[in-house]
């Protein structure tokens, strides 16, 4: 494999570019563990790829094509390649964590601790992940988690992960227990705190989306970001509303939080408002907000949300978003 026309690299013939790229070292996002659904592992291929595959074809536009874009994942080395790294991923780092928490905070979403080996540190934008290494996996053997920690701490993070029923991942990290080592990359994702401007913070999360968007209050709060943000918060239940006394004694001290929990299915005792995240929103939200939002839940959320914000003036550019 040549790389950026400087790097050479021996590669295994009948292995996908992705699995290769790793194996020397070279840390591409691959949110999905190689699935072909999430588009994330798409690199430019200047020589050597052959035809598009059917089963990068979804996940391709056709300016992408045009450019030369593939999906790492899908594309097997049969012969040499020239290709296209970024830049920023080469700053991506493979690190060895041992895990000091693992507690429930909701019947199905643990609170996990990651601590670094000494020599480690991880520097991260506040709402980007970590690749979470997956034994015994095969090709899909990665998976993704927004850390929920204020990037300051760098040689500790946090990651709320939720058990997905029959889950290769997410059960992988539900069965860890405190002192138990795990293998991780990062940081990865376009999905992080823009600080070059003075507009409001919109914050929207839906259950264990919570987590990337704690890591940006984490960040607002340390560095005293003199900008006003406006957390909404939905969930379930009650149960499924995990750190919400955190945000509410929060909501009490800063001035410039404005803090919105909603539950979708209200217990008896609940004081709170209930109903969808985004109608919530709708009420709250003044409709000359000078804002720029950041969401991150699932994807039913994610639009209904958009939609909300695009009605009060935020436009597309100003709206980031993790899906999952
Ligand atoms: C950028 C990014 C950040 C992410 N951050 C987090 C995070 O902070 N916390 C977190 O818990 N997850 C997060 N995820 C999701 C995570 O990466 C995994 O996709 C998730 O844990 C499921 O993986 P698994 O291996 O357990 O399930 P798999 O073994 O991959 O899937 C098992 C089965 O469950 C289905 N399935 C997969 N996901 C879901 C779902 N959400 N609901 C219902 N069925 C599902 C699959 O289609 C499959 O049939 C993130 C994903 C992305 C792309
Ligand atoms: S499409 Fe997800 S890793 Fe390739």
């Amino acid at each position: 494999l040549t790389i950026n026309n400087d790097k050479e690299v021996q590669a295994r013939g009948g292995t996908t570019l992705l699995r290769n790229l790793f194996e020397s070292k070279y840390f591409i996002p691959s949110a999905c563990g190689g699935k072909g659904t999430c588009g994330y592992c798409k690199l430019i291929v200047t020589e050597g790829g052959g035809s598009i595959l059917p089963t990068e074809e979804l996940m391709l536009s056709s300016a992408e094509k045009k450019q030369g874009y593939r999906l790492t994942c899908q594309l097997k080395v049969k012969n040499n390649l020239k290709l296209h790294i970024p830049e920023e991923y080469l700053n991506i780092q493979e690190y060895e964590g041992k895990i000091v928490i693992s507690d429930p905070v909701t019947s199905d979403i643990r609170r996990v601790g990651i601590a670094l080996s000494t020599e480690d540190e991880i520097t991260y934008k506040p709402g980007q992940y970590v690749q979470i290494k997956i034994p015994g996996s095969g090709e899909s053997d990665y998976r993704a988690y927004s850390m929920s920690s204020c990037p300051d701490e760098k040689k500790q993070i946090e990651i709320n992960v939720k058990l997905i029923p029959d889950g290769v991942g997410s059960g992988y990290i539900h069965s860890l227990s405190v002192g138990d080592k795990l293998d991780f990359s990062g940081p990865y994702g376009d999905f992080y705190l823009r600080e070059d401007s003075h507009r409001d913070i919109i914050c929207v999360a839906g259950g264990v989306g919570l987590a990337p968007i704690k890591s940006i209050l984490l960040h607002w709060q340390r560095h005293n970001l003199n900008r006003t943000l406006w957390l909404f918060y939905g969930a379930r239940s009650t149960e499924d509303l995990y750190d919400h006394e955190i945000f509410a004694e929060l909501d009490e001290r800063e001035a410039g939080l404005k803090y919105f929990p909603a539950l979708s299915e209200p217990d008896e005792d609940w004081t709170g408002k209930s109903g969808f995240i985004h109608s919530v929103m709708d009420k709250a939200l003044p409709g000359d907000v000078n804002g720029e939002a950041y969401l991150c839940g699932p994807p039913i959320m994610i639009d209904a949300v958009t939609e909300v914000l695009v009605s009060k003036g935020v436009s597309d550019e100003r709206i980031w978003y993790d899906k999952f």
